[in-house]
């Protein structure tokens, strides 16, 4: 089996416009306040980049990254997962958003949330920029979804497969033949 780049299933320009429209939905949210984003590495670095661009400079962002490995088979609805580069800045009292590239099973974000709760985040909320929705493995309410995405595997934007193309500007199917 062999895994070839497929058809664009998100433009740049469409991501561009959602980055838009997320961006101010969360300045319209956070009006008033301060923003801490918890950015998931690697994936998210590209959505990251972009969407909090479209944040008014009229609320205070902070951002920071967080890197976590999973551990398991994926078959578990238990996995845990690896820090595996932990945060500098201060989590307790904070209000959160914690940004990924994707929500699959839910698992990262299961067990991101969890650590954000133990130290005392005064609220989590979650921007992701692709959904596989039904796969989730954990009821948690995603506030921010870019796009919800048929079951496939894709790249591109700041996802990989086997860490190559990150660099591509559209979310595009890796297909297997
Ligand atoms: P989850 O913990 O199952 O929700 O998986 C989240 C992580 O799996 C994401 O942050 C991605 O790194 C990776 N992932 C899941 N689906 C895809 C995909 O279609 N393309 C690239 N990476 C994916």
């Amino acid at each position: 089996m062999h895994r070839v780049l497929g058809s664009v299933l998100i433009s740049s320009e469409q991501i561009q416009r959602r980055n838009a429209e997320l961006g101010r939905q969360i300045s319209a949210d956070y009006a008033g306040g301060a923003v801490t984003i918890v950015a998931i590495l690697k994936g998210s670095f590209l959505f990251l980049a972009d969407m909090i661009r479209q944040i008014s400079p009229e609320i205070p962002v902070e951002v920071d990254f967080m890197a976590v490995s999973s551990y398991g088979n994926g078959t578990t609805s238990t996995g845990t997962v690896r820090i595996e580069k932990d945060l500098e800045v201060t989590v307790a009292g904070r209000d959160i958003i914690v940004v990924e590239d994707i929500v699959d099973t839910g698992l990262t974000l299961y067990q991101v949330d969890r650590i954000l709760a133990g130290r005392g985040a005064r609220t989590i909320r979650v921007a992701t920029l692709l959904e596989k929705p039904g796969n989730s493995k954990y009821e948690r309410k995603i506030d921010y979804v870019g796009f919800q995405i048929p079951n496939a595997f894709v790249v591109g934007y700041g996802l990989d497969y086997a860490q190559r193309y990150r660099n591509l500007p559209d979310i595009r199917v890796l297909d297997e033949i």
